[in-house]
């Protein structure tokens, strides 16, 4: 599996947190106004809790040292007013924040998916699908939670702070100094705070990634696990993973812990030492009871704003986390030449990473190109994860493939046939020479049209989970029906589908697992010809059907090859048999072309290929087993 690049561990923390988060404003941007006037909002429900040791100041030093009753209970009166005021102006800012917030999360989570959907397929092969899925659902609730209450609540309870102590320091400005004492060590200790936790938050969230991949990987490979009685070593495997993400977040959790006890402890020592100091001044007059009383609840009332700083920025650190995770992925470069209006078309196709079929979409009006057939001029290619000093896999591949003409490729295992049929709908672009449809080069065709005119059926049929009809028609155009739908069905020799419960309407399972490997190839051949496509690139059909069903696939491929361009890549006598030439693949070039009879008696490595020697068929193109 894959594994994701990780950023160099200083990175994480050189990063300043606003920048991170500042990267957030295009999606915040359409609900500014909303969070806002929320944020505006809360600041005033703050004003209106700190107007509330006022009125007790005017009460103490009023009515109850006047012993007037009515005055208190008017006192009274307001205070449960300004309460009411309070409470009725933060349930609005919650309210007006809820659904917008819903809506930016939503936004994020469709663009990634759609970015996604666009990134070439190196880089799936490169990123372990659980960090994929852990941005997307993690970091987006995590982000989503940063705006509903940090954003708002580092700022409102900043401004309510400013004010109120301002206010202490009008009633007393000795007092208010005493107060304020702790305000330096706090401010060192949430820097440093701020600096560790940012490292911490990062490292849990790329662990949850990794949980996610182990979780999905034993979910899709259930059969082998229970088959070779893995389920020990894989809970085993999981329950370090769990054991890890733990440390990690009671790392994270200690952290917490530290930086609340100096928040918490140091203002609470200085309103003690204010009211000692206050004491002293009323008892020699210098003061009135009620200003001290007044002070006091002041301070009170702002313990909960400096209290909640902590969790607050470590809510912001985990958001600014998560705003490098999921835009470490929407950085990524998607593949050239795929308009942005028609991204969505574009992605379904390339969906599931493995497989891809064309779907005639309409196109740009372009003139039709002279039929010249499919053509690969001096093609190199390596992956480009592929070790530096390695020599490219394909080094020098020239073959042209005329109009109406299929070919088949035929190569030792390893040889690079699965790699070459990849290069033609540019799942991954060839590193050196260029191939050409009908004299274009594909690299000049927009995607969507290369994709239209090639279909291409892999030797591991993806299906996805939707009804079986569906599955095959992804590969024609959006107008495709039932006539096209049994057409397709029936080259494929896929009749199976009729006697499924609901026929074409059964939902095959996840990833198809639910229907037998041939049954699998069988719906990835009908999806790749549904399209009538000119170009069809099949990378080993029929490899999992029976030598019959086989025979009876190629009969009616004989029709649609016809008028077809292909390239069919094949192990056995009998499908290379179907094809009008063949052509041999050798250490990264086309070390021999012709007819089947040809080759076998010109080339030795052919004749050995095909001889059986290597497990998969004998000559006469009796199958021997199926070899894998
Ligand atoms: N995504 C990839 N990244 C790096 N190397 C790869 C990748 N896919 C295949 N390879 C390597 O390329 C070689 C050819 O693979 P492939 O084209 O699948 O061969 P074939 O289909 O002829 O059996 C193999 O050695 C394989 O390890
Ligand atoms: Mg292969």
């Amino acid at each position: 599996m894959p594994t994701t690049p990780a950023p160099a561990p200083d990175a994480a923390e050189q990063r300043s947190t606003v920048r991170a988060l500042l990267r957030l404003w295009p999606y915040v941007r359409p609900v500014r106004a909303r969070l806002g006037t929320a944020a505006v909002i809360a600041i005033l429900a703050s004003c209106v809790g700190l107007v509330i040791p006022l009125v007790l100041k005017w009460m103490v030093d009023g009515p109850v040292a006047d012993g007037d009753p009515a005055g208190v209970w008017l006192g009274a009166l307001y205070l449960l007013l300004l309460g009411v005021a309070e409470a009725l102006l933060f349930g609005l800012r919650r309210w007006l924040v809820a659904r917008p917030l819903a809506g930016v999360e939503a936004g994020m989570r469709a663009d990634l998916y759609r970015h996604l959907q666009r990134l070439p397929v190196a880089f799936h092969d490169r990123w372990a699908s659980g960090q994929l899925l852990s941005r997307g659902t993690t970091d987006l609730m995590l982000l989503r939670m940063f705006l509903a209450f940090p954003l708002t609540f580092l700022l409102v309870n900043g401004v309510t702070i400013l004010i109120g102590v301002g206010i202490m320091l009008v009633q007393d400005w000795t007092l208010g100094l005493v107060i304020l004492g702790p305000a330096v060590p706090v401010m060192i200790t949430c820097g440093i705070f701020e600096k560790k936790y940012s490292a911490v938050a990062r490292r849990a969230q790329d662990q949850v990634g990794d949980l996610t991949t182990v979780v999905e990987e034993s979910v899709l490979g259930i059969r082998i696990i229970k088959g070779f009685g893995r389920h020990r070593s894989q809970a085993r495997a999981f329950h370090e993973l769990s054991h890890t993400l733990r440390g990690t977040e009671l790392r994270k959790a200690r952290l917490l812990a530290a930086i609340w006890a100096v928040i918490v402890t140091l203002p609470e020592v200085a309103i003690g030492a204010a009211l000692v100091v206050g004491a002293v001044q009323v008892s020699d007059g210098a003061l009135s009871a009620g200003t001290l009383v007044a002070f006091l609840s002041t301070a009170l009332a702002l313990r909960w704003p400096v209290e909640s700083i902590g969790f607050l920025l470590a809510m912001s650190q985990e958001a600014a986390t998560a705003t490098d995770r999921y835009f470490e992925v929407m950085d990524a470069e998607v593949e050239s030449g795929l308009a942005a209006g028609s991204r969505a078309a574009g992605a379904a196709r390339t969906g599931g990473g493995s497989t891809s079929q064309a779907v005639q979409a309409p196109g740009e009006a372009r003139l039709p190109a002279p039929a010249a057939g499919l053509r690969f001029e001096h093609v190199r290619f390596r992956y480009p994860d592929a070790a530096p000093d390695s020599p490219p896999l394909l080094t020098d591949v020239t073959l042209h493939i005329r109009p109406g003409e299929s070919m088949a490729l035929v190569g030792a295992t390893g040889s690079g046939k699965t790699t070459l049929t990849a290069l033609v709908p540019r799942l991954h672009e060839v590193t050196g020479g260029r191939i050409t449809l009908d004299g274009e080069d594909i690299t000049a065709l927009p995607r969507e049209e290369l994709r239209a005119r090639v279909a291409v059926a892999f030797e591991e049929p993806t299906l996805f989970s939707a009804t079986v009809g569906a599955n095959v028609l992804m590969g024609a155009g959006p107008d495709a029906g039932d006539e096209e739908l049994d057409r397709a069905l029936a080259v494929a020799q896929a009749d199976f589908v009729h006697g499924l419960p609901e026929g074409t309407r059964t939902q095959v399972g996840e990833q198809g697992l639910s229907l037998s490997g041939g049954q699998r190839q069988r719906l990835a051949l009908a999806r790749a010809v549904v399209g009538r496509p000119r170009f069809l690139v099949l990378d080993d059909p029929l490899s999992a059907l029976d030598v019959h069903t086989e025979a009876a696939v190629e009969a009616a491929l004989r029709d649609v090859l016809a008028d077809t361009t292909a390239l069919i890549v094949a192990h056995r006598p009998s499908t290379v048999l179907l094809a009008d030439r063949v052509a041999l693949l050798s250490e990264g070039r086309i070390a021999a072309v012709g007819t089947h009879h040809e080759l076998l008696r010109t080339s030795p490595e052919y004749a050995h290929l095909m001889s059986g020697l290597d497990g998969h068929v004998n000559a006469e193109g009796f199958q021997e087993g199926d070899g894998r």
